[in-house]
C-alpha cells in the first residue's frame, strides 16, 4: 500500500493581537499569572464577521500554492473545528464555496484539540487506500466570539485564540517516507470535564434565558483545568510511545515533536518525561494561545518556516483535548 504525505501547508492568523495586559483591563487577571500558568503572552482575535472557513480558505490557498495544486484538484475536503461558521451546514461546505470549488465530498470533524490529528489520520487512510489522491485538511477556529471574556470566565478565556492552518495530503511512492503511523483514542466518560453544554439538541428548548444568565453560563466552554492538565500530560506521553512502538522507533529517533498548544507547561512536562531538550519541541502558544484544531498545523507551519524541519526528519504530531480525545501521528519528512 502506498503512503501519504503532506505536500503543502498554509496558515492564516488574524492581524489583531490581544496581549495579556489588554485582557487584564477587562478581566481580573495579570500578565504574570497567564505567563506563569500557560506560557501565553498574546493571542489573535478575528474581527467583524470573519468565520472559521474564511480564515481556513486563506490558509488553504497558501497550502495549495505550496503543493503546486489547484483547489479543484482536491478529491476531498476535511475541516476540523469546534467553532464552525454555522451549526449547519459544515464549515467544509462553506470553505468549498469560499474556494470556488464543488462536487468533491466535504465534511467537518468536531474533535476539538485532536481535530487536526483525526482529520489528517482520515486523509491518510483515504490516500493510502487509493480512495483519494488529494485531500485538503483544514483546521480553523474563531474562539473570540464564543468565550466569556469576563472575570467569571477567566480560566478559559485567557487561553484561547483564533487562527487557521491547512495541509494538502497526497500519495508518496517511497514506503519509508510520509505518514508512517497514526494512533487515535477517545474516552467519552470525561465529556463533562471540558465542554460547551448549550445550545444543545438535548435541551428543550435548546436555548433558555437561564442558560445565558446563570452564574456560570452554560453557553460558554467550561473545564476542570487541573484534571484536564494531568490527563493531557499522561495521555500525550502514552500516545507518543504507542505511535513509536507501532513503527519500532524510539524517543531518541524523533527529530521534532509538534504538540498541540494547550499550555506550554503541558508540553514542557511531556518533553521532560522523554528527557528531550527544549529545541526538540515546537512551541508557539506564547504568540497564539490555544487555537485548538489549528494549533498543530500552525506550529508545524512555523517550524518549517523557521528551518526546523529537514527532509528525512522523523516528526511526531501529538495532542489531547475535549472528549477526551487524543492521538499521535509519525511522519518521515
Ligand atoms: N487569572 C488569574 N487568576 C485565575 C485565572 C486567570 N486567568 N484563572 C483562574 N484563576 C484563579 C482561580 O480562580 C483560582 O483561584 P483560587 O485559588 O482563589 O480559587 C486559581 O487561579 C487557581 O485556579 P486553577 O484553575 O486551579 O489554575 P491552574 O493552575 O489549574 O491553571 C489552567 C488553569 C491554565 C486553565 C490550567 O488548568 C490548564 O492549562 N489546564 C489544561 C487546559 C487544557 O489542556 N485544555 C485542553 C485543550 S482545550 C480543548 O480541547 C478545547
Amino acid at each position: 500500500m502506498r503512503n501519504a504525505r503532506i505536500t503543502g501547508i498554509g496558515r492564516h492568523v488574524p492581524p489583531k493581537v490581544v496581549t495579556n495586559d489588554e485582557l487584564s483591563q477587562v478581566i481580573d487577571t495579570t500578565d504574570d499569572w497567564i505567563q506563569q500558568r500557560t506560557g501565553i503572552r498574546e493571542r489573535r482575535y478575528s474581527e467583524g464577521s470573519v468565520g472559521a472557513a474564511d480564515m481556513g480558505a486563506d490558509a488553504a490557498r497558501e497550502a495549495l500554492a505550496k503543493a503546486g495544486r489547484r483547489a479543484d484538484e482536491m478529491d476531498c475536503v476535511i475541516f476540523a473545528t469546534l467553532s464552525p461558521d454555522y451549526e449547519m451546514p459544515s464549515s467544509a461546505c462553506v470553505l468549498q464555496d469560499r474556494l470556488g470549488i464543488s462536487g468533491m465530498p466535504a465534511f467537518d470533524v468536531r474533535n476539538q484539540c485532536s481535530g487536526f490529528l483525526y482529520s489528517l489520520a482520515t486523509a491518510n487512510a483515504l490516500v493510502k487506500s487509493g480512495r483519494c489522491n488529494r485531500v485538503l485538511v483544514v483546521g480553523g477556529e474563531v474562539h473570540s466570539t464564543g468565550i466569556d471574556i469576563t472575570t467569571r470566565g477567566r480560566d478559559v478565556a485567557v487561553i484561547f485564540g483564533d487562527g487557521a492552518a491547512a495541509a494538502v495530503v497526497e500519495p508518496c511512492d517511497d514506503p519509508q517516507r510520509g505518514i508512517l503511523a497514526t494512533v487515535l483514542h477517545a474516552e467519552g466518560k470525561f465529556a463533562e470535564k471540558l465542554w460547551l453544554e448549550c445550545a444543545a439538541s438535548r435541551s428543550r428548548p435548546r436555548l433558555t434565558e437561564e442558560m445565558v444568565a446563570s452564574e456560570m453560563p452554560r453557553v460558554f466552554p467550561r473545564m476542570e483545568g487541573r484534571y484536564v492538565f494531568k490527563h493531557a500530560v499522561e495521555r500525550c506521553t502514552e500516545v507518543i510511545n504507542e505511535v513509536l512502538a507501532k513503527t519500532g522507533y524510539t524517543p531518541d529517533d524523533i527529530s521534532l515533536l509538534v504538540p498541540h498548544q494547550a499550555n506550554l507547561r503541558i508540553n514542557q512536562m511531556v518533553a521532560l518525561g522523554f528527557s528531550w531538550p527544549e529545541e526538540k519541541v515546537v512551541n508557539n502558544i506564547q504568540r497564539y494561545g490555544n487555537t485548538t484544531a489549528a494549533s498543530i498545523p500552525l506550529a508545524l507551519y512555523e517550524a518549517i518556516a523557521d528551518g526546523r524541519v529537514h527532509e528525512g526528519d522523523l516528526v511526531c504530531l501529538a495532542g489531547f483535548g475535549a472528549g477526551f480525545t487524543w492521538g499521535a501521528i509519525l511522519i518521515r519528512w
